[in-house]
């Protein structure tokens, strides 16, 4: 069927250019999360690769403003920038709390002067520490609303069994997975797909492999797999 077809735009001009498109015509980020993005990039070079893209950042504001999201738990911080947009979507909402997550101080450190910068740090918190350990901690905080999923891949499905054990998500809730695509190589590691050459990249696929295949099998949830940015796994708690 032709809208199987996975190609999304035929080569990179035209898909820079949907991209910019869509940024400007999505619900946009605050001028301090553009900044915060900017200042990563500045003094992380090529680290803050890491980070989402601004248009996932939208959609992850987007998103959990949509599903009314009160609490939320983010596993991967990294600098603080996903967390800042998931911050704008709760920042009116009463009794908000964000709990996020990562196991590097240094860049810990860095996100916890953008949250008081920003003025979101009284409902704002990071959690320092292997999430394979600290997600335990976390049931008196918990359900949670919405849970993002942006850390190591080979943690993943330890991540989404402690999370579904524990009923740190409540039914209903969703949970957004980043990366589950890899650059097309989870499906294709063949020399027909240029990314064949990133061994960072191929080394995480036999991992989200694994949690993809136990997504689609596991009856305690429901799955979308959406094929934009480095492929969204999105999973709904029944
Ligand atoms: C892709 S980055 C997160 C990016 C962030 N969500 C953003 O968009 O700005 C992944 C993060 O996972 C963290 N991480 C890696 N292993 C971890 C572990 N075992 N427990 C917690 N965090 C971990 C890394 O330190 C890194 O900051």
């Amino acid at each position: 069927m032709k809208d199987e077809i996975a190609v999304l735009y035929p080569n990179e001009t035209v898909s820079t250019a949907v991209l910019k498109y869509c940024r400007e015509r999505s619900l946009p980020l605050p001028e301090h999360i553009d900044r915060h993005a900017d200042l990563t990039e500045k003094e992380l070079g090529d680290k803050s690769e890491m980070m989402v893209s601004r248009l996932q950042a939208q959609y992850l504001l987007w998103t959990a403003r949509s599903l009314g999201a009160k609490k939320v738990l983010e596993v991967g911080c990294f600098t603080g920038f996903s967390a800042l947009a998931l911050a704008e979507a709760l920042k009116d909402v009463d009794g908000a709390k964000i709990i996020t997550m990562d196991i590097d101080p240094d860049t810990g450190e860095i996100a916890r002067k953008a949250f008081k910068e920003a003025g979101v740090d009284h409902f704002v918190s990071l959690v320092l520490g292997p999430a394979e350990k600290t997600l335990a901690d976390l049931v008196p905080e918990g359900p949670f609303d919405l849970v993002f999923l942006d850390a190591n891949k080979d943690g993943y499905v330890t991540y989404f069994n402690t999370i579904l054990e524990l009923g740190l998500l409540r039914k209903d809730g969703v949970l957004i997975a980043d990366n589950v695509l890899k650059k097309g190589l989870v499906v294709n590691a063949t020399e027909v797909n240029p990314s064949v050459v990133d061994t960072y990249a191929l080394g995480k696929v036999p991992h989200v492999q694994e949690f993809n295949d136990l997504l689609a099998k596991d009856k305690r949830v429901e799955t979308f797999l959406l094929p934009v940015f480095d492929g969204l796994a999105l999973v709904r708690v029944l």
